[in-house]
């Protein structure tokens, strides 16, 4: 098993400055959430540019049907994790419902924590309206913050379900002008989730800040999706707009299927997966052993 510490100089750490040259190079930013520190190795060794501790770990994670019940503690830990895979790309850990809504100074609270004690770089934070206040507030307290606009599942209750965004004049009026909320408030990146991508190709040209769409079409400075989803680990229904990339859940079933068989086969372990012990103090521990049974 090998670990592995933060060293800022094996690849060039992703920066807000690094971010905002890609979109002003037009070369696409890839963001993907994670959860936990292998899975945050392999983002940082294919070099993408975001990861996201997504309070979508309430899904995909810890099994919750929505995102609300997840907590800062829960979340904490998963970003800890993630911390110490990541050497070079920019890591984002979702404000969970809750925690950041109530005032500007329980959002910095709460960032903080995600700061200090996560090892986050910035923060996520969904809708607009007064989370554009508390987007505000942390990035005064110094605190890197990126907005969510669209479907955001934290208020999908009242959003009527987890369903496309802005396909409505007025819908999409109210979410472009969230994100440019959100934007005039300081926030480095803003998240465009299930919304037509005529909507999106509308609001492209007016962001400055970076872009992200998820659901979103093709018109943003970058693409994120959920690592379950796109490697194949979740179930159940999935989104219009996710594309599968692999099916590890399908490689799962099958190496842990072989693993069942050969446990009850006797067939592992084999000879190769055992240690052995020098024939002389094997001899000595049977004597030892022979003579307290007399
Ligand atoms: O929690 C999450 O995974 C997210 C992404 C879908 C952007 O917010």
């Amino acid at each position: 098993m090998s670990g592995g510490g933060r060293d800022a100089t094996a690849r060039h750490a992703v920066t807000l400055t690094s971010l905002a040259a890609k979109k002003g190079d037009r070369e696409p930013i890839v963001m993907v959430t994670a959860y936990d520190h292998p899975s945050a190795r392999i983002a940082d060794e294919v070099g993408v540019d975001i990861v996201l501790v997504g309070d979508s770990a309430a899904n995909v994670v810890l099994g919750y049907d929505s995102t609300v019940p997840v907590t800062v503690d829960e979340l904490l830990m998963l970003t800890r994790a993630v911390r110490r895979g990541l050497q070079s790309a920019l890591l984002v850990a979702d404000l969970p419902f809750g925690s950041y809504e109530a005032s500007d100074e329980k959002a910095v609270r709460t960032a903080q924590r995600f700061v200090k004690k996560g090892g986050a770089d910035a923060v996520k934070l969904e809708r607009g309206g007064t989370s554009v206040d508390r987007a505000r507030a942390i990035i005064r307290a110094g605190i890197p913050v990126m907005g969510h606009v669209g479907l955001t599942p934290q208020a999908a209750t009242a959003l009527g379900g987890y369903r496309v965004q802005g396909r409505t004049a007025d819908d999409a009026e109210r979410l472009i002008r969230d994100a440019l909320d959100l934007q005039a408030a300081g926030c480095f990146a803003v998240v465009l989730e299930a919304v037509p991508a005529a909507v999106t190709a509308l609001l492209a040209p007016m962001m400055s800040c970076v872009l992200i769409g998820i659901g979103a079409g093709d018109a943003t400075d970058g693409q994120v999706l959920v690592w379950h989803d796109l490697l194949g680990l979740s179930t159940g229904h999935l989104a219009k707009f996710v594309r599968r990339f692999a099916d590890v859940r399908a490689e799962a079933v099958r190496g842990l299927s072989d693993y069942a068989r050969a446990v009850r086969d006797h067939e592992y372990p084999a000879a190769e997966h055992t240690y052995a012990i020098p024939p002389e103090e094997l001899d000595a521990l049977r004597a030892r052993l022979q003579s307290q049974r007399q």
